[in-house]
């Protein structure tokens, strides 16, 4: 282990003690073989710190990741701590456990602490910038129809009240080149345009935007570039200053392995005095500093804070380069092997540079419901399906608790069903 990894251990918060599953589980990773994708030691290694049921393929990344056991533990330890002794004297740790966390999640990104809101999840994140700029009618927002409801229902909702237009552009499934997704919303721009709204990895067709380039189009006239992040924070290596989006929002229960009810909203520093708070309540003011202004939501889950570091702790204990890596073989492993089957018609782009950790696809010729139901009941292969339009089938998302043995049981009763 390297020198960085180690000082980061002993970082980690304890109320007394660590948890005996963090220190079993950074000694083993300490012994553990080398931590390259394709190595299963290694990998078995991580999967076994998670309490998943054994039965079960878990294949649904995309929706909801379990936490591991030194997250769970950890989350464990402060709720009981808190339940014991409510009083403000033993909260008192929280404010700093808060902007311990801020720091953590903005190295992640790389952006900075005061740029960081924690908030409830994406929808929440996604929210505060559909409601929070000043828009008027006549002005335009560009969306396409790879956006969660949340980045796209959401838009039209206030529009309607507003008079202003969204632009929902309908994206090729899969897509055939990313300048096609550039050029795109570049056509779809006019001098109205106040933001761009997109996805980073789109849970309907998986196809990853090539968020850079888009941001890049966007500052250069002066528009709103709001990013979706909830299929990549956790599962990639993102690097905010380097994508240059003006805002970014995400869950911590998808890729990043952490609790339930808790996300993250990026604001650009120079960008932040543009957003209005959706909720304003006891604790808030104007002198508030950078993003906190829009996380005053009155009394919060204090306790689920350490969860969510404790999920950040556990994705750079193994280094999320590494846990991208690993990732990006399952899911790039899985779609060559599905290739090799003739009825399956394949939504998802193969091309790294387009496509992450969700993978799309129907099978010619058998119902997605029959095919999703005996998936369920005959293999116990946990997934979800898209049951209309363009990307359609069957959605299946590995992450690092998969092995690769577990992906071929999916390829094989995949398989079976198309034969
Ligand atoms: C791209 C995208 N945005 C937003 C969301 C909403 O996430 P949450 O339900 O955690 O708010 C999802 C959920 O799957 C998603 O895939």
């Amino acid at each position: 282990m390297d020198s960085s990894r180690r000082n980061f251990i002993r970082s980690i918060p304890a109320l007394a003690a660590l948890p005996a599953s963090w220190t079993a589980f950074s000694s083993a990773l300490r012994a553990a073989p080398a931590p390259d994708a394709n190595n299963e030691a290694y990998w078995s290694l991580v999967k076994r710190q998670f309490p998943l049921d054994e039965n079960l393929i878990y294949l649904n990344a995309a929706n909801v990741c379990p936490a591991s056991r030194p997250v769970l533990d950890r989350y464990a330890e402060f709720l009981r701590d808190f339940q014991s002794n409510p009083s403000f004297q033993n909260r008192a740790k929280y404010d700093g456990l808060r902007e311990r966390l801020r720091s953590k999640i903005g190295a992640l990104l790389r952006v900075s602490a005061d740029e960081i809101a924690i908030t409830r999840n994406t929808s929440e994140s996604n929210s505060i910038i559909v409601q929070g700029l000043d828009l008027k009618a006549g002005d335009e927002v560009v969306s396409n129809d790879q956006n969660h409801a949340s980045n796209d229902d959401s838009w039209k909702v206030r529009a309607r009240r507003e008079g202003f237009v969204v632009k929902t552009l309908p994206v090729r499934v899969p897509v055939a080149s990313r300048d096609e997704l550039i050029s795109q919303i570049e056509r779809a721009i006019t001098p109205r345009t106040k933001v761009i709204a997109i996805t980073h990895v789109s849970s309907f067709a998986g196809m990853m935007f090539p968020a850079r380039e888009i941001a890049e189009l966007g500052r250069r006239r002066g528009i709103w570039v709001h990013l979706d992040g909830a299929q990549s924070f956790g599962g990639l290596d993102v690097n905010l200053k380097d994508i240059g989006c003006d805002s970014y929002s995400a869950s911590t229960h998808k890729w990043l392995m952490g609790p339930l009810e808790a996300g993250i909203l990026f604001v650009r520093s120079e960008r932040v005095a543009q957003v209005w708070p959706s909720v304003v309540t006891v604790g808030w003011s104007d002198q508030i500093r950078g993003a906190r202004k829009l996380e005053v939501y009155g009394q919060r889950d204090d306790p689920r804070l350490v969860a969510v570091e404790s999920a950040v702790d556990f994705l750079t204990l193994i280094g999320v380069d590494r846990v991208e890596a690993r990732m990006r073989m399952l899911s790039g492993y899985m779609k060559d092997r599905l290739a090799q089957i003739p009825s399956i018609r394949m939504k998802t782009n193969r091309e790294p540079e387009l496509s992450a950790g969700v993978i799309k696809f129907e099978i010619a010729g058998v119902p997605l419901q029959r095919a999703y139901d005996t998936l369920w009941e005959r293999n116990r292969i946990a997934i979800a399906m898209t049951t209309a339009g363009d990307s359609k089938g069957l959605r299946f998302s590995p992450h690092i608790y998969n092995s690769r043995e577990e992906i071929d049981r999916a390829v094989a009763a995949v398989k079976a069903l198309a034969s």
